[in-house]
């Protein structure tokens, strides 16, 4: 679209079932954000809006879990993602939430206008229902295999392995993910938006107008719906949690999530307009807007399809210019996962690194999952800071203000004659707001951020080449020149900044002594030390002669190995943690008679000698005092210890247990082992503390030997 108006940029609304982690910052809120700050510092008129998605399924059965009600949910996970998305800098105009009153009545009367234009079907089918709960099955209350890709593991509404977005009856072997019995089918009424009758609506104006500048993967997955053939999709539900269906007959029922989050945006942009003192409609209805939905790869078909189906229903409202869906971020290797606590929480990481949110949006962009899928490391986020904020960016603003500082008391000198050099060194810095601009107004966002690095290498090459540290000595007019030129480099940094460092950005403005104001049309008095995003391009000079910069702070501090490891230390206890919740705990042996028990001859022994088995992975040979006598056994324990590490162990030895050879070994006894939860094994020794499970080795546990 050719210079739009006005700009609606809206980011998904995040689930409030648990807080915000660096997938979504990485898919969604980074690159609005960029994207949101750019267009305000071109000065345009920009309604950035999200909020939190208070519906569904996920949240009533968190709830579920958890023993508290819906509410309680969503109130304790919104008040977390509202204060972090603030603290990292994410610049939404408004950010609502779908409990409000505004987008209650806003989603209401959206279905109220369908319904009574006589837009939805009206049908009574047969859907999943769990009889143990009373309750019908929809969405992710329902487990089951994927129809198209296999997947055991889909949900009623979408396969999470292929992306695909199906019925709950669609499901082959569907089961309830309340109670896990098998649903029986079970009459309903419910409404239906007939998707179909919009084909060749969403033919013309995806198939033929946009495929140009959409991503691939948007425009492939919109294609393959198409192609499919769309059916009508039943937009409300059967549930006591959301939005009530606002007509006559529909009591018990509410609107599909999938719905009313939507919708959400437009509410969001509502309350805005309201406390701005502005009209909203313009934002949502008029053709000089232009509307993108920056969204994660899972929610491509509800904003290209579904959503756009809606919207063009209702008919008074403008379709999305662009939706840059961006694919999913894995960490350390594995998918990121709120159920099993896989994931760098938004909240911990700005408690963890104070001050450095920087430091996490520039790797997260660095590293941004734009064209497939990527992966965050820790190690990556220290190298990222180490070797490019700090030894790059940093380095160049440093030493031009400590030499600024140093030869010039913090003002400004001018320069003298330019040579060659500075000529050219000048020239790049003037095409560099083009170039950053094309790639984010491409949704580029990683090519963007790299133009801005490059920024600062020009700074530091044309230091390293000038050495002013050197001319300082023989030559006071060159280095004014020099300093001069460096300074230039150093305040177009602070503006182009912005978008991606922005809390970086404002700490070099302070420290130049030098604001940014949006680059909006002629008329607009010139602010004092102000710098517009333009004006790297087109203006002579950024900072002036004679102009005082203030004292230097340090922009980027080194990331030692130490804070990287407690990172991974916590992930490593979270994936422990949660291997023990998901264990399968073995059940319990058929019941043994006291009888049986007091047949055992159990005695606490001394393990004197240990060596591993030859050529047996799991054997080592000891020899075990057992107060009786000096005995050979075998025991199936070598992954678990080293031989040196258990001479002189105390152990529990069952002393008649009948000899057998084991690898031409006689072994006459057991040492008693048991199994930690997390599947290590360890002695049942006098000093051990109660075992939970009898393990391989082992015939008891702690309480039965005492
Ligand atoms: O996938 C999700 O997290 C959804 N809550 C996104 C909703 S986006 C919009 F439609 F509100
Ligand atoms: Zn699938």
């Amino acid at each position: 679209m050719q210079d739009p108006k006005r700009y609606t940029i809206t980011a998904a609304l995040p689930y409030t079932n648990g807080p915000v982690h660096i997938g979504h910052l990485a898919g969604v809120y980074v690159p609005a954000d960029i994207y949101a700050r750019f267009q305000r510092l071109q000065g345009k008129d920009v309604a950035f809006v999200c909020g939190s998605d208070e519906h569904g399924v996920p949240i009533t059965l968190k709830a579920k879990k958890e023993g508290i009600t819906p509410q309680q949910v969503v109130d304790k996970y919104h008040a977390i993602i509202k204060q972090s998305f603030e603290d990292f800098g994410i610049t939404f105009d408004n950010y609502s939430r779908t409990s409000a009153k505004v987008h209650h009545d806003t989603a209401s009367e959206f279905f109220k206008k369908l319904y009574d234009e006589g837009k939805f079907i009206e049908e009574v089918t047969e859907q999943l229902y769990d009889a143990e709960a009373d309750q019908f099955l929809a969405d992710r209350f329902v487990v089951g295999t994927c129809p198209k890709c296999g997947n055991e593991e889909s949900y009623g509404d979408q396969c999470e392995a292929c992306g695909t977005t199906h019925n709950a009856t669609d499901l082959i072997n569907p089961k309830s993910a309340i109670t896990g019995a098998v649903p029986t089918l079970k009459e309903t009424k419910h409404w239906f938006l007939p998707l179909d009758q919009y084909e060749p609506f969403l033919k013309e104006w995806i198939l033929k107008d946009h495929k140009k500048d959409w991503k691939t993967n948007v425009y492939g997955q919109c294609k393959s719906w198409i192609d499919d053939g769309l059916r009508p999709r039943a937009v409300t539900r059967d549930l006591d949690w959301g939005i009530p269906v606002p007509v006559e007959g529909a009591e018990g029922k509410v609107l599909y999530v999938w719905f009313d989050a939507p919708i959400g945006y437009i509410s969001a942009t509502k309350e805005w307009a309201e406390r701005e003192g502005k009209d909203w409609e313009p934002y949502w209805k008029s053709d000089d807007t232009k509307l993108l939905h920056f969204i994660g790869k899972d929610n491509i078909v509800f904003h290209c399809i579904i959503f756009p189906s809606m919207l063009k229903a209702d008919g008074t409202y403008i379709m999305p210019d662009n939706v840059p869906a961006n694919e999913f971020l894995n960490l350390e290797g594995n998918k990121i996962s709120t159920s099993k606590n896989w994931a760098v929480w938004l909240h911990e990481y700005l408690e963890d690194f104070p001050g450095q949110q920087d430091v996490l949006r520039y790797t997260l962009t660095a590293n941004a999952p734009e064209t497939k899928d990527n992966d965050f490391t820790w190690a990556d986020l220290q190298a990222k800071n180490n070797n490019e904020l700090v030894a790059i960016f940093g380095n160049f603003i440093n030493r031009v203000t400590v030499l600024t500082h140093k030869y010039y008391d913090g003002v400004v000198p001018a320069p003298a004659a330019f040579s060659e050099v500075d000529e050219k060194t000048l020239a790049e810095l003037k095409a560099y707001p083009a170039v950053i601009e094309s790639s984010i107004e491409r949704y580029r966002f990683r090519e963007a951020q790299q133009e801005l690095m490059n920024v600062a290498r020009l700074g530091n090459k044309y230091l390293a080449d000038e050495e002013p540290w050197k001319t300082i000595k023989v030559d006071e007019e060159r280095t004014k020149t020099i300093m001069y030129v460096a300074l230039q480099i150093a305040s177009a940094l602070a503006v182009l900044s912005e978008p991606f460092i922005p809390f970086t950005s404002v700490k070099l403005k302070n420290m130049l002594n030098v604001s940014s104001s949006p680059s909006t049309s002629s008329g607009q008095a010139k602010v004092e030390n102000s710098i517009k995003w333009a004006d790297v391009s087109t203006n002579e000079e950024l900072i002036t002669p004679g102009h005082t910069i203030n004292k230097n702070e340090l922009l980027f501090s080194k990331i030692e190995d130490t804070q990287i490891q407690a990172q991974l230390d916590k992930l490593a206890a979270s994936k422990l943690a949660n291997e023990i919740a998901n264990k399968e705990v073995t059940p319990q042996k058929d019941t043994c008679t006291f009888d049986d028990f007091t047949k055992l001859d159990m005695r606490v022994g001394t393990i004197i000698e240990a060596e591993k088995m030859p050529k047996a992975k799991k054997l080592l040979v000891l020899k075990v005092d057992t107060g009786i006598d000096i005995r050979t056994i075998v025991s199936g324990i070598a992954e678990s210890f080293t031989p040196e590490e258990i001479i002189g162990k105390q152990v529990t030895v069952l002393v008649n247990l009948a000899p057998r050879a084991l690898r031409g070994v006689d072994s006459e006894g057991m040492i008693l082992m048991t199994e930690m939860p997390d599947g290590k094994l360890v002695f049942v020794n006098p000093d051990t503390s109660t075992p939970l499970s009898a393990g391989s080795d082992g015939v008891a546990n702690g309480e039965t030997i005492n």
